[in-house]
């Protein structure tokens, strides 16, 4: 038995290393991303009780499915890297960028117990930086990621998507004519008025930095979810996808990851031509891509 238990047992969030993240193998087997391969990653809702989110869809969709911890606490560097890079196909550099400043401004220390010897019998130190999701929720002062300006998120700090706004997101689109088909997607148009109508209100104007990380945020969602559709012959992102991926924080059904890998120079050409597109549209000039 270990010696630690009465410090187990006290302070359990010390030694969570049960988590079914800490199997080595649970993100190894990268599965393709439509719902009927899940395999070793299936969609589990969390509990808001229980589990540590962030205002951020990308990462909480990762607990979702288990690519890091479930339980949304203590998510090591490296893990959280691979999942990014596996789960969205986005280049090494362009993970750093997304991970380290993440990992500056709310990553801990933390001293947890590792089992050693013959049954476990030993508990010894291990000291870890890791990342809790919810910490990513926080509102200034200081430098924060968090802003008032979010697609889908309230105007204060906040672990989960406003419904109420996911499904304004998901009406965006109105100014689309045409078949049901078309209709059922979200043009770069679409993403760059929705960003105009968020940033308008003066108590939602970003300053520079955070008007930088949420054209960020909608090239990232542009590049990983946009697809060719045939029926209007310009890429779109089908709002089944938004529905699932914003809403539900899950991966959508019948996605496949990009089949190119998303590098930081074609990020941050997505995101100038998402910052052009609202520029003419502040002007009045109702360009379409
Ligand atoms: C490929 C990986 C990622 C994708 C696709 C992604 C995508 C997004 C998107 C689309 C939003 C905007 C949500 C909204 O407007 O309501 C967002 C917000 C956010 N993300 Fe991520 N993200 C990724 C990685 C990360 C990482 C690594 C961190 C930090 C460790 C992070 C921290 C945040 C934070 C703090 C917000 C809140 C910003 C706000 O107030 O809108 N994200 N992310």
């Amino acid at each position: 038995m270990s010696l630690l238990a009465p410090i187990a047992s006290r302070y359990p969030q010390l030694v969570n290393t049960n988590d079914d993240c800490f199997n080595p193998k649970a993100s190894v087997a990268f599965p393709a991303t439509a719902r009927g391969a899940e395999g070793d990653h299936p969609y589990i809702r969390p509990s808001p009780q229980i589990d540590s989110r962030a205002p951020c869809p990308g990462l909480n969709t990762l607990a979702n499915h288990g690519y890091i911890p479930r339980s949304g606490r203590n998510i090591p560097f490296v893990l959280l890297v691979r999942a990014i890079m596996e789960v969205y196909n986005v280049s090494l550099a362009l993970a750093l960028m997304l991970t380290i400043p993440g990992f500056l401004l709310y990553a801990q220390f933390r001293l947890n117990w590792k089992s050693i010897g013959p049954s476990g019998a030993w508990s010894v130190p291990v000291l870890s930086y890791t990342l809790t999701l919810s910490a990513l929720a926080s509102f200034g002062p200081g430098l924060k990621i968090a802003h008032r300006a979010s697609l889908v998120h309230p105007d204060y700090p906040s672990e989960k998507p406003e419904m109420s706004m996911v499904h304004g997101l998901l009406s965006a689109d109105s100014s689309l004519t045409g078949s049901d088909e078309e209709r059922g997607y979200f043009t770069l148009h679409d993403l760059a008025s929705l960003r105009v109508s968020r940033e308008s209100s003066p108590s939602d104007k970003l300053d520079t930095i955070h008007e930088q990380v949420a054209l960020g945020e909608s090239s990232l969602t542009w590049l990983i979810f946009a697809k060719h559709v045939s029926a209007t012959g310009s890429p779109g992102i089908p709002l089944s996808y938004l529905e699932q991926w914003f809403g539900d924080e899950r991966i959508p059904d019948w996605w496949t990851r990009p089949t190119e890998t998303i590098g930081l120079i074609q990020a941050r050409k997505l995101a100038q031509q998402v910052q052009e597109e609202m520029e003419l549209i502040r002007k009045g000039k109702n360009i379409r891509e």
